[in-house]
């Protein structure tokens, strides 16, 4: 498996990758992933095996806390799940937050998405504080808006000692 940043001619693929996401991933159009291509792509890496697309994150530096790195969009194909993609993805945008002195990475998801929770628990995310529970994951009303409420999830991050 290899990663590497997001490539412009790489978009189709992932256009089509994302679309197998539904209903917790939803595909952007594909200049804003032209944008991410251009413009975030060490924070845009794809896992691809033998050329195939195997998974994608879509991830940022915040301008308002660039101690913070938010990832907008974890997506590993189906037939490569539970296979580290989402580990390995997840450890390259951790590498490049780390370089640049970042403290946390945060995600959010959807609470019923329990594949996704146990993921990032796995993985070393917490689960922020919430104003509720919903089946034990902690939920943050109107995080992304009017009625999208969402679980939280961060990772703190350091450069070793
Ligand atoms: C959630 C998702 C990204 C996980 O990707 P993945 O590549 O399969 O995850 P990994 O193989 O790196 O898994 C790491 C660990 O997380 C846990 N995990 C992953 N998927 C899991 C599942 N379906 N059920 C329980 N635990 C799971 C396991 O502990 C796993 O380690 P293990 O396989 O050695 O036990 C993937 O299922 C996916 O793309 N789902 C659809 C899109 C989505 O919901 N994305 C998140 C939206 S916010």
């Amino acid at each position: 498996m290899i990663v590497s940043p997001l490539r412009p001619d790489l978009i189709s693929e992932v256009e089509r990758l994302m679309a197998l996401g539904e209903p917790f991933v939803r595909p952007r159009t594909s200049s804003d992933y032209w944008l991410y291509a251009r413009l975030f792509s060490s924070t845009c890496p794809v896992a691809l095996e033998g050329g195939t697309l195997a998974g994608a994150v879509i991830a940022f530096r915040s301008q308002d806390d660039p101690t913070d790195v938010y990832v907008q969009d974890v997506m590993v194909h189906p037939d490569y799940r539970r296979r580290g993609v989402a580990r390995l993805l997840l450890d390259s945008v951790r590498t490049r937050a780390v370089g640049w002195g970042c403290h946390r990475l945060y995600l959010t998801s959807e609470p019923e998405n329990r594949p996704a929770h146990r993921t990032w628990l796995t993985l070393g995310f917490r689960n922020a504080p919430g104003d509720r529970h919903v089946d034990g994951v902690q939920v943050l009303a109107d995080f992304k808006g009017p009625g999208k409420d969402r679980a939280v999830y961060e990772l703190p991050v350091s450069r070793q000692p």
